[in-house]
């Protein structure tokens, strides 16, 4: 077993936050040898229970739950930053082409060790991960990931018509590829697969009937898309698909809507949108960087909250500019301040923090697994420093309150703060 002390905070099954000043966390093998939190507590309360543990002690840190990023791209590292007018050109002219280049087996061994490298250096523990229509790009992330304990998910991109030469697959070996992949890697280690056509435009109706039917016959397997993200490629889905009632409702028509599936940006919804999202399970990645970057529009905060249905964070990187969770954290307050009709916070800085760790977790069907410091969840967390850089130090150290001190945090912080990452 081994025990830390510092400030730690976790979560409720509510959302609410728990911040315990002075904690000790105590993790430890579960009977199925899984590192896991085996309890969590001030530390005045709980260390005479744990006598012969070796603590080791952070004074003036916080232990926090790993970070869950709910939609990313890590081909699109050298896409971050790309000028476009919008979605559209920006995959023909830029993202594409990056793409092309994971024919490659030592370009993508290169980038998923990039990739996994700066997750970490941002406090990432888990992410929901598109690789690119190659199979090898994804046997590159998983096996690394495989090599470092993560929990990952990832998974080939389903695209076989409307795409250049490079990237376009071929229906039915495309679907051969995705099952092949499904059974060497997912639920191997902690590693899962997500069934990944890219968005309706890119995948002909073969493609989708056959993710749907995958995703029937696996039913833990995750499934991840894009949907209502930028005018233009809604209109493009209406015309490709006239007889849905909207874009999403293709993805329902093959089957391709229900728990476990997350579905990246959901910003020009209706409340039939946002009732459908309800019904079926499925669950919105919030990429708001991405979204204010590329100019696609505001996720609808109230929206999502007056029908109720799932939604956490994401970078979406490249489309993306962070591979931070403070980041996102603090775009995601920005959109919210955006579509505010009520008084007050839009969004709390609980609320945002949680959408990124626990929130997400239950996003993909994984809570009490990862994204919280519950006992039994697997032990992933980080150690942050709030006095990374002086101003932090000046500004958290007059927090008078526990939404003070991760406001703080959310607006100033980086990279910077995050000073040690675990992984279970
Ligand atoms: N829609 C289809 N492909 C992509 C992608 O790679 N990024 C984003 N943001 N949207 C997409
Ligand atoms: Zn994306």
């Amino acid at each position: 077993m081994h025990a830390y002390r510092a400030a730690i905070l976790r979560f409720t099954d509510d959302g609410t936050a728990v911040y315990e000043k002075d904690g000790l966390l105590v993790t430890g093998p579960d009977a199925t040898g899984r590192k896991v939190v085996r309890a969590v507590g001030p530390y005045e309360q709980l260390a005479p229970n744990f006598p012969g543990v070796a603590i080791e002690h952070f004074p003036g840190r916080i232990i926090a739950p790993g970070f869950i990023d709910l939609h990313i791209h890590f081909p699109q590292l050298d896409v971050i930053g790309s000028p476009a007018e919008g979605l559209l050109p920006w995959l023909e002219n830029y993202t594409f082409p990056q793409e092309a280049k994971f024919s490659g087996e030592a370009h993508a061994q290169e980038l998923a060790t990039l990739f996994l490298d700066e997750l970490a250096r941002h406090g990432v523990t888990t992410a929901l991960t598109f690789c690119t229509s190659h199979p090898s790009s994804v046997n590159a992330l998983m096996a690394e990931s495989q090599k470092r304990g993560l929990r990952m998910i990832a998974g080939k991109v389903l695209q076989d018509r409307h795409s250049p030469d490079g990237v376009r697959d071929e229906t039915q070996q495309s679907l051969i590829d995705t099952e092949d992949l499904i059974r060497a890697w997912h639920g191997k280690d902690r590693l899962g697969y997500a069934i990944t056509p890219r968005f309706a435009p890119s995948c002909s109706d073969a493609q989708l009937r056959g993710a749907g039917e995958l995703a029937a016959k696996y039913p833990d397997v995750w499934i991840q898309s894009h949907v209502a993200e930028n005018k233009d490629e809604i209109a493009w889905a209406r015309q490709l698909f006239p007889d849905a009632r909207s874009y999403l409702a293709v993805y329902d028509g093959y089957g391709l809507m229900r728990e476990r599936a997350i579905y990246a940006h959901c910003i020009h919804f209706d409340d039939d949108d946002r009732r459908l999202m309800r019904s079926t399970g499925a669950a919105a990645a919030v990429s708001p960087t991405s979204n204010l970057f590329l100019g696609s529009g505001f996720f609808d905060y109230e929206g999502a909250r007056r029908i109720g249905f799932k939604h956490g964070l994401a970078s979406d990187v490249g489309g993306g500019t962070s591979f931070s969770p403070f980041h996102t954290m603090l775009a995601a307050y920005y959109v919210g301040r955006e579509g505010q009709t009520k008084p007050g916070l839009s969004l709390s800085p609980q609320n945002l923090w949680w959408q990124h760790t626990a929130g997400a977790a239950q996003a993909l069907g994984l809570e009490g697994v990862v994204g919280n410091l519950q006992p039994g969840c697997e032990a992933d967390f980080i150690v942050l420093n709030p006095a990374a850089t002086p101003l932090l130090a000046r500004k958290t150290a007059q927090a008078a309150s526990l939404d003070e001190l991760l406001f703080s945090m959310i607006v100033l912080g980086d990279d910077r703060l995050v000073e040690k990452v675990v992984v279970s």
